[in-house]
């Protein structure tokens, strides 16, 4: 089927941004107007237009910047409404309302100040909206039901509520008790998508999927601060020996369970019986330390480099995009999760072997288990929707890749650093999935996340619309066919929903 490339959404290279800025225009001039420092909207622009309209101003002596950061003082978008602007800047500004505020101006304001070489007076025909209500200011009891149908940008209002939720949501999961662990997650999930704090209980009546015991923890927290529950469940030798054992790669909820009630409590007691461990749970405990440190942006970035290196090596043409949390904002992740692609069909087939030995050969891999793609064992797609789970058939490598350490890697966008960059390197987990061009788009869609986004967007599918989604495609059961997308736009527009920016499914 489609051998064309996905449209309108740039390719299949979301998420990465334009190599040098559009320094190929010409380099840049010195700074002249220190007041200044401009951030281009990608969204709408294209990387492309993006990267031409940085290295012009840059040329003409503006600070341009790559990354949002608060040292930005305009903001400017193409095509975007004014309540698109001021939503993707509430949720860059999150919570943090001492943030100053940038402009944010239309297009029209960045070619005059082109058009004079300097920056032209702000006019009110200049700016997009700047304080627009967004749906849920507007009235926080229209909340709809699904996340997948709300705005959730990565920093919200409710930190100290979403937490408590969020640690009893976990032991829930701990005990394998599914419906307390949804209800806990729903609850912690709607409290992110609000536009303020919750300061009172009456903020709660009409929220979605907000039930009793949800709402008593709140009112622990508002009445007390702490929730003594919360606190009783975070001292307990139970969850602290659950979240150590769980945090190791390679070991899920089964196996932590079995180990604790074999008694064991400490890495070292899994160490003295190592005979208990298999090869991916062994490397997990060797990397630990490594792993369970956050990845920051900048290493995913010099990640990405080494991967598509060694994609590009085996099969020119491929695209390697990031995915997962990244792409929905976040500064740090606990791994690094690559798309890979090749815009004809079939020719993606097979290569992660090929990749791998090619990191391998520079001693890049310390640990690796690739699954090959096992459309075959999932017969039919009605099949593999009704799986609802979130394995899916691609050929997937699990990796642990050694990064090293370069002077370059450690210019930071964000002024936030490593806490302590260790000896020459550090181990980081890395995903790498491979995917045909025509399901490219649910694979984008699915491992962009957040899980608990694309939970709900699954179940609203198949309540909603009786339509079963997975990261492979739509299947409309009754018709028995499948729906086609070549960009997440398309899928959104398949179910009947508005769309939501990656930087908005924090849910
Ligand atoms: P991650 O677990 O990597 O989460 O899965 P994340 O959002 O990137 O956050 P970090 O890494 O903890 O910072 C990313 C997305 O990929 C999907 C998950 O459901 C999530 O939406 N995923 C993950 C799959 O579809 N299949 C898998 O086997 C694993
Ligand atoms: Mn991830």
């Amino acid at each position: 089927m489609a051998l064309v490339p996905p449209k309108r959404r740039r390719g299949p290279g979301r998420g990465q941004e334009a190599g040098a800025g559009g320094a190929a225009v010409s380099s840049p001039a010195p700074l002249r107007f220190p007041g200044v420092t401009i951030y281009l909207a990608e969204r709408h622009m294209g990387r492309s237009r993006r990267a031409f309209l940085t290295g012009l101003a840059r040329a003409k002596g503006f600070r341009v910047d790559q990354a949002y950061s608060p040292e930005v003082t305009h903001v400017v978008m193409e095509g975007s409404s004014a309540a698109e602007a001021s939503r993707w800047l509430d949720g860059v500004l999150g919570a943090s309302g001492s943030l100053p505020r940038p402009l944010l101006l239309n297009i029209s304001w960045f070619t005059e100040s082109m058009g004079q070489g300097k920056p032209v007076p702000v006019e009110s025909r200049h700016c997009l909206g700047v304080s627009l209500p967004t749906r849920s200011q507007a009235d926080p009891n229209s909340l709809p039901a699904y996340a997948c149908q709300r705005h959730t940008p990565l920093t919200h209002h409710n930190l100290c509520f979403t937490e408590a939720l969020e640690t009893l949501a976990e032991a829930a999961g701990f005990e394998d008790s599914q419906g307390r662990f949804l209800s806990f997650r729903r609850a912690a999930s709607v409290l992110r998508a609000l536009s303020g704090p919750i300061t009172s209980m009456s903020q709660l009546r009409g929220l979605p999927s907000f039930g009793d015991h949800s709402s008593r923890i709140v009112q622990e927290l508002l009445e007390h601060g702490v929730s003594s529950e919360v606190e009783r469940v975070k001292q307990s030798e139970r969850y602290k020996t659950m979240k150590l054992f769980t945090q190791i790669f390679g070991v899920g909820v089964k196996t932590a369970d079995r180990w604790y009630r074999e008694g064991l409590r400490t890495l070292a007691d899994l160490q003295g019986q190592t005979r208990k461990l298999n090869r991916q749970q062994e490397a997990g405990i060797r990397y630990f330390e490594d792993l369970t440190r956050p990845v920051w942006r900048h290493e995913a970035d010099a990640i990405q480099q080494v991967v598509e290196e060694a994609v590009w090596q085996v099969l020119p043409g491929a695209t390697v995009t990031m995915t997962g949390g990244f792409c929905r904002g976040k500064l740090q992740g606990h791994d690094v999760d690559f798309l890979i692609t090749h815009p004809v069909e079939g020719q993606e087939a097979g290569l992660i072997p090929k990749v791998m030995s090619h990191l391998e050969s520079q001693g890049l891999v310390l640990y690796q288990h690739t699954q090959s793609n096992h459309y075959q064992e999932l017969k039919d797609l009605d099949h593999k929707a009704s799986q609802n789970n979130t394995m899916d058939a691609y050929e997937r490598c699990f990796s642990i890749l050694w990064l090293p350490k370069s002077p370059t890697s450690f210019h930071l966008e964000t002024g936030e650093g490593p806490r302590e960059p260790s000896g020459d390197g550090r181990a980081v987990r890395v995903d790498l999935v491979v995917t045909p061009i025509s399901q490219f788009a649910f694979a984008l869609l699915g491992w962009t996340g957040s899980q608990h986004f694309q939970r709900e967007l699954r179940r609203f599918s198949r309540t909603e619309k009786q339509l079963l989604l997975n990261s492979h495609g739509l299947y409309d059961p009754e018709k028995k066919e499948s729906l086609p997308a070549t960009s997440e736009e398309d899928i959104f527009t398949h179910l009947g929903l508005e769309y939501i920016a990656p930087e908005q499914r924090n849910a």
